[in-house]
């Protein structure tokens, strides 16, 4: 087998293609091959060695072609060193008490396949990329009470560091 590594993603507004691309990158600077590619271009798995996949988190869970993803991959996926991440907001509020709940919105794809490492990152609040209306609104409220700020809050040496940590558990 080669010692490829896949890092795929979904995204709806493009700050979880932004994290892959870092993860991406300091799996390649530590010599590894690897592939960044959205989710919906990933028809086979059998190139690589091992595959990061994450989600931007909408309604709390993965997005739904993220799932799809796991089903469609799920023998595959459990024979290879899997490591899972996700993107939201909730990470970036200001009272630290409501990010413990983050760690639950990956049970689901515990539940199909078992992650050797998870990674948990902020993401980008633009009010104007919401296509829905009524999102957009609540969004604004939320905003204006305080509940978190508008802009980027990834936080690029976190995903620098998750991703360096898991060129170790990928050759274990
Ligand atoms: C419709 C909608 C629902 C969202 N739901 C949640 C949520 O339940 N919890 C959360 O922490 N963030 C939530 N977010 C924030 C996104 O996860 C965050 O903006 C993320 O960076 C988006 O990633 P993307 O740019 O890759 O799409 C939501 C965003 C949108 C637009």
């Amino acid at each position: 087998m080669s010692n490829k590594i896949l890092v795929t993603y979904a995204t709806r507004s493009g700050s979880t293609a932004g994290v892959a691309e870092a993860i991406g990158k300091t799996l390649a600077d530590s010599g590894a091959q690897v592939d960044v590619r959205p989710m919906q271009d990933v028809k086979d798995l059998t190139p690589y060695q091992a595959v990061v996949a994450g989600s931007a988190i909408q309604d709390g869970k993965w997005l739904p072609e993220a799932m799809r993803f796991l089903d469609t991959n799920q023998v595959a996926l459990a024979q290879k060193p899997f490591a899972a991440f996700l993107v939201c907001m909730t990470l970036a509020m200001k009272n630290a008490v409501n990010h413990r709940v983050v760690e639950d919105w990956l049970e689901p794809v515990r539940a199909r396949v078992k992650p050797v490492s998870e990674g948990f990152f902020a993401g980008t609040l633009d009010i104007n990329r919401i296509p829905s209306l009524r999102q957009r609104i609540m969004y604004r409220i939320s905003v204006a009470l305080g509940v978190w700020d508008v802009g980027d809050h990834r936080d690029w040496n976190a995903i620098h560091r998750w991703a360096s940590s898991l060129v170790a558990q990928f050759n274990r």
